[in-house]
């Protein structure tokens, strides 16, 4: 689902005396179906960097980065912009470690809306959405209101709905339990079992030992420059 070699990625800083360095120096990996890799490595070390890339946020320096999208092989350090966002739609889910709010758009709205967006009935897209927020016990007075005043856990909780309410082949989750309890928890680590148990390709990063050991297949050593 997911080949990635020799991913070279430099940083450089314009507005401070153009200042470059190297992030990813020559990162292969590969990811199959049904298949969860966890990254580590200290802070700083490109993890989230790297996870950008596979998501085409970042543009890389040298290496390919191939997703396969249904029958097609993609590569997406490549492709053209309209190829990046239906491969997003339908096939690439990612969950940013943060929320990005969209004020005065209800919780059930902000979760069910990348389900509604492939075509999807909206009572259908409702339920999934409803399904999942009482799964991650958001409690139902919130679903109605915009996520902007909730928590930092709340939030995450939603941002965890919204990127597994559509089926994506290929995850990408960015510390998606930083902020969760141990019961919480336990139900991130079960959405991931039923994603992997589907086919998903699942590539990671997870601060607790506890989860990092539920889910993982393999760990990929990301490692500081
Ligand atoms: N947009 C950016 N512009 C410049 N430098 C960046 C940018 N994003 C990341 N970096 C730098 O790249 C390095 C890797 O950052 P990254 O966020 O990938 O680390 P990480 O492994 O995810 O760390 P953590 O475990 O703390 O989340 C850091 O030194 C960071 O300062
Ligand atoms: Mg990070």
């Amino acid at each position: 689902m997911i080949q990635v070699s020799g991913l070279q990625k430099s940083f450089t800083l314009h507005n401070q005396g153009g200042v470059s360095f190297e992030v990813l120096k020559g990162v292969d990996l590969q990811v199959d179906s049904g298949e969860c890799v966890v990254l580590h490595g200290q802070s700083g070390a490109g993890k989230s960097t790297f996870l950008k890339a596979l998501y085409a946020n970042y543009s890389v320096n040298e290496g390919q980065i191939v997703l396969r999208d249904g029958d097609e092989l993609v590569d997406i350090t490549s492709a053209q912009p309209r190829r990046i966002i239906a491969l997003r739609e339908q096939t690439l889910g990612y969950v940013s470690q943060f929320l990005r709010v969209i004020p005065r758009v209800s919780t059930v709205d902000v979760v069910m809306q990348p389900l509604l967006d492939l075509g999807v009935d909206k009572g259908i897209c409702e339920e999934k959405a409803k399904t999942l927020l009482s799964r991650l016990n958001v409690p139902e007075r919130l679903w109605q209101l915009a996520p902007s005043t909730f928590s930092g856990g709340e939030q995450q909780r939603v941002n965890i709905a919204r990127g597994f309410i559509v089926d994506y082949p290929i995850l990408l989750l960015d510390e998606p339990t930083a902020s969760l309890d141990a019961k919480n928890r336990k139900v991130v680590v079960e959405l991931i079992h039923e994603a992997k148990a589907r086919g998903a390709a699942i590539v990671g990063i997870f601060h607790d030992e506890d989860v990092r050991e539920a889910v993982a297949d393999r760990l990929v050593d990301i490692r500081a420059v």
